[in-house]
């Protein structure tokens, strides 16, 4: 029997804080119960967990196999300086690409599943992490939009998305394989998808799109901005102001997400294990 824990709901329309579990605790049952939760909410946030790392990934794979296990999003590089905004080397750029809404690994052949995402330190302003309800958007939208978008898809590139804030990677880096800019094949989404385990219809855009075939460059760049803006406001977002500790798993497949600047004099590492999709509902259309 699923032991019980408490949903608190986030005011938005999507998203839950979940309390009363410790997450490397969590047997067969009460793991069923929230991951039906997930599916239902989109976005679970667990205060103050302290998971160390092999527990973050011990929990991130019981949503599936990970396209990576442990990856650090932070300015703070291992020698344990501070990587400075103004000299804006490569890690950085994504750390403001990332600013822009988007859903992860898009840009791949098979986008993410999900992430599990932790902080182990927070600087004291700034630095929070949104979400956006893209199924909640898709069910705002007036008629004659839906139809329009319907048979619409667009292609999804990191090289476009980081050229739009003036970032233009040196090839052949770690740093440019590790960061997802190796392989970047400019796949064909559509701009409508349906969620494999919920059957809910959800916005695909986001700072990755772009050129939808069929539309002149202005035209498509103006509707998907058009999209975004829509779709990234109240109620269909919730910004997390992160506290050591603290752990989320948000469902990659039908919300975007953000970063929000700040102060790259403090530190920030958080910790991302990343939820690979599934090839039949996460392919690439081309
Ligand atoms: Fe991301």
């Amino acid at each position: 029997m699923a032991q019980s824990f408490d949903v608190q709901p986030v005011d938005a329309s999507f998203g839950a804080v979940i309390t009363g579990v410790r997450i490397p605790e969590l047997d067969q049952p009460t793991w069923q119960a929230l991951h039906d939760t997930w599916l239902k909410y989109a976005l679970l946030i667990f205060p103050g967990q302290f998971l160390k790392k092999d527990e973050q990934v011990a929990f991130a794979k019981r949503f599936g196999a990970l396209e990576f296990e442990m990856g650090a999003v932070s300015n703070v590089r291992e020698d344990g300086t501070l990587r400075v905004e103004a000299e804006g080397d490569d890690v950085v750029k994504i750390l403001k690409g990332n600013e822009g809404w988007h859903a992860d690994s898009t840009f791949k052949p098979i986008a993410a599943k999900g992430a599990v995402f932790s902080a182990e330190v927070v600087p004291t302003i700034g630095g929070h992490t949104g979400w956006a309800d893209m199924r909640a958007a898709y069910d705002a939208l007036d008629d004659a939009t839906r139809t329009r978008i319907a048979p619409l898809r667009a292609y999804h590139s990191l090289h476009y998305s980081q050229s739009r804030i003036g970032h233009r990677p040196k090839a052949g880096t770690e740093d440019y394989r590790r960061l997802g800019f190796a392989g970047d094949e400019n796949v064909l989404r559509p701009l409508v998808k349906t969620h494999p385990d919920t059957g809910r219809k959800s916005l695909l855009i986001g700072r990755h799109a772009h050129d939808i075939p069929g539309l002149a460059p202005e035209e498509s760049e103006a509707l998907l901005q058009e999209l975004i803006d829509f779709a990234c406001r109240p109620p269909r977002v919730y910004h997390h102001d992160w506290r050591p500790g603290d752990v989320v798993i948000w469902d990659n497949r039908c919300l975007l997400h953000q970063a929000t600047p700040f102060d790259m004099t403090q530190p920030r590492i958080m910790w991302h294990t990343r939820i690979a999709g599934d090839p039949v509902s996460e392919a690439a259309v081309g």
